[in-house]
């Protein structure tokens, strides 16, 4: 097996986990209606949910947080983190929001009207839903290389131009009022999207006069991706990656929840004055003032630091090594696997392993379920309970096409031990995988239902113990 890059830093707190045992970990899935975000974290014990506002800080990011200036208007700490964001990303204005859908609202709210089209490679779940929301259409077009898992293609976020150029001209132009790409390419597989892509996409839309927003709360994991795998760039840095990337754009919106290394925060960056002016009146309304956007002034000091150490190359290299070595540990227990890996997270084919699940049945979320149960790890579905939506003409439901759990690694937070311990539950897992139940949904709403759905096992499954098959069974909804 590769060695991967050791850690770049040492541990100065620890924060403990406890594994409960198998019954109260049945009991706890239960009463969470079969639905991982239902759980309580301590009934976990290593949560790969999501990379998301789940990074640990550098002590550096903890000190600045202690000067975060908590003027109402016009904070020293916004001044900072506007030399940061000018600094990586290059734009003419930017917001700071509290997280990354807070910035997808604003910007839908602004240029979103129903009956249009946004494209994108992959458009994350909250960004399809706040294009939804709005009455609009989010469309992907990715490259067909993305949807077979076992391909090694280096660049597997990439747009398909030809798809692209024939929608813009079906559609027509005055029907999509932006369009966008996703780096990485998250409900994709975690894949990369090469500046040659990125630049094609740009001349693109910029030859249809439509405005070039890029989702980049994982900038610097793809700007990694390509100084490794882009031929030229191996001699830049990923700072110098970045810059290049975004200058092919109009703006960007960004959770600092990923690459910013923090736990919570976001902003909308751009070019376009006027459109500056419309998003500022929206975050006003929704967020709060324009130096602090719905932050506390030490928020916004963590985030300008997060956003430059995420691009040491020492960090990135274990990173990527990380998540390397995770996928490699399952590629050997022959656990099917999105490949090559992406920098955040493995994802694990769940169609593949579990083809005794229909799509209908929710074979992603039976496998997340099932992981859970054998070692307390905590996972997310990204697959038809995500993804999944009826067609707005036919109202048939329309299925991804791939049913993937995500194992998402938090950044600077489990060590190679616990990726060990990952590996060890997933092959116990697919060691028994024939026995794992399909799914029905018992309650779901409209938008993003993952979050909030409940659901019940098809069938008793044989995994659960024999105590709580009596009780399971003498209840009235089994
Ligand atoms: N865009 C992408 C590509 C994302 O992955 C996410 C969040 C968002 C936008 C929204 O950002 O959470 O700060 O509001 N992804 C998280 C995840 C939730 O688990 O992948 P947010």
């Amino acid at each position: 097996m590769a060695i991967h890059p050791p850690e770049p830093f040492r541990i100065k707190m620890v924060e403990s986990i406890k594994l409960l045992d198998r019954k109260a970990r049945e009991a706890a899935i239960r009463r969470a209606g079969y639905n991982l975000f239902g759980l309580r974290s301590e009934e976990i014990f290593i949560d790969l949910l999501t990379d998301s506002g789940t990074n640990a800080m550098s002590q550096t990011q903890w000190a600045a947080m202690l000067e975060g200036d908590e003027s109402y208007a016009g904070a020293r700490s916004y001044f900072r983190l506007a030399e940061a964001i000018e600094e990586i990303f290059g734009f003419s204005y930017f917001l700071p929001c509290h997280q990354g859908r807070a910035a997808e609202h604003i910007l839908s709210t602004c240029l979103v009207k129903p009956g249009q089209y946004i494209p994108s490679n992959t458009h994350f779940d909250t960004t399809d839903a706040n294009i939804r929301a709005r009455g609009g259409h989010p469309v992907n077009l990715v490259i067909d290389e993305a949807c077979d898992p076992k391909l090694r293609h280096p660049f597997k976020g990439n747009m398909d131009i030809h798809k692209l150029r024939i929608f813009i001209e079906k559609v027509g132009v005055k029907r999509i009022p932006l369009g966008m790409i996703t780096v990485t390419n998250n409900a994709g597989g975690g894949q990369p999207v090469s500046l040659e892509n990125l630049r094609a996409v740009s001349e693109t839309y910029k030859e249809f006069g439509i405005p070039f927003f890029i989702d980049a709360c994982r900038f610097a994991e793809n700007a990694y991706f390509i100084k490794l795998r882009e031929s030229g760039y191996a001699a830049k840095s990923p700072l110098e990656i970045s810059r290049e990337m975004f200058a092919l754009a109009d703006g960007a919106i960004v959770s600092a929840k990923k690459d910013g290394l923090v736990n919570i925060g976001g902003f909308i960056a751009m070019n376009d004055e006027a459109l500056f002016e419309q998003a500022r009146n929206e975050l006003i309304l929704q967020e709060g003032f324009p130096t602090y956007g719905g932050l506390a002034g030490r928020d916004l000091e963590a985030i300008a630091i997060g956003l430059r150490e995420v691009l040491q190359e020492d960090y990135l290299r274990y990173r990527l090594g990380q998540t390397t070595y995770l996928a490699e540990c399952l590629l050997q227990l022959n656990i099917p696997i999105v490949e090559p890996p992406g920098a955040h997270a493995v994802y694990i084919d769940a169609e593949l392993l579990l083809p005794h699940i229909p799509q209908d049945q929710f074979p992603g979320q039976a496998l997340a379920v099932q992981i859970y149960l054998e070692g307390g790890i905590r996972t997310v579905e990204l697959g038809s309970l995500a993804f999944a939506y009826p067609d707005t003409e036919t109202d048939q439901i329309v299925y991804p096409q791939l049913e993937l759990v995500r194992l998402a690694l938090p950044r600077r937070v489990y060590t190679q031990s616990h990726l060990n311990y990952v590996a060890e539950v997933i092959e116990e897992t697919a060691a028994r995988r024939e026995q794992i139940p399909g799914y029905r949904l018992t309650y779901a709403p409209k938008l993003l239902r993952h979050f909030t759905a409940q659901l019940k096992p098809l069938k008793q499954a044989k995994f659960f113990s024999e105590t709580t098959k009596l009780t399971a069974l003498s209840s009235s909804d089994q």
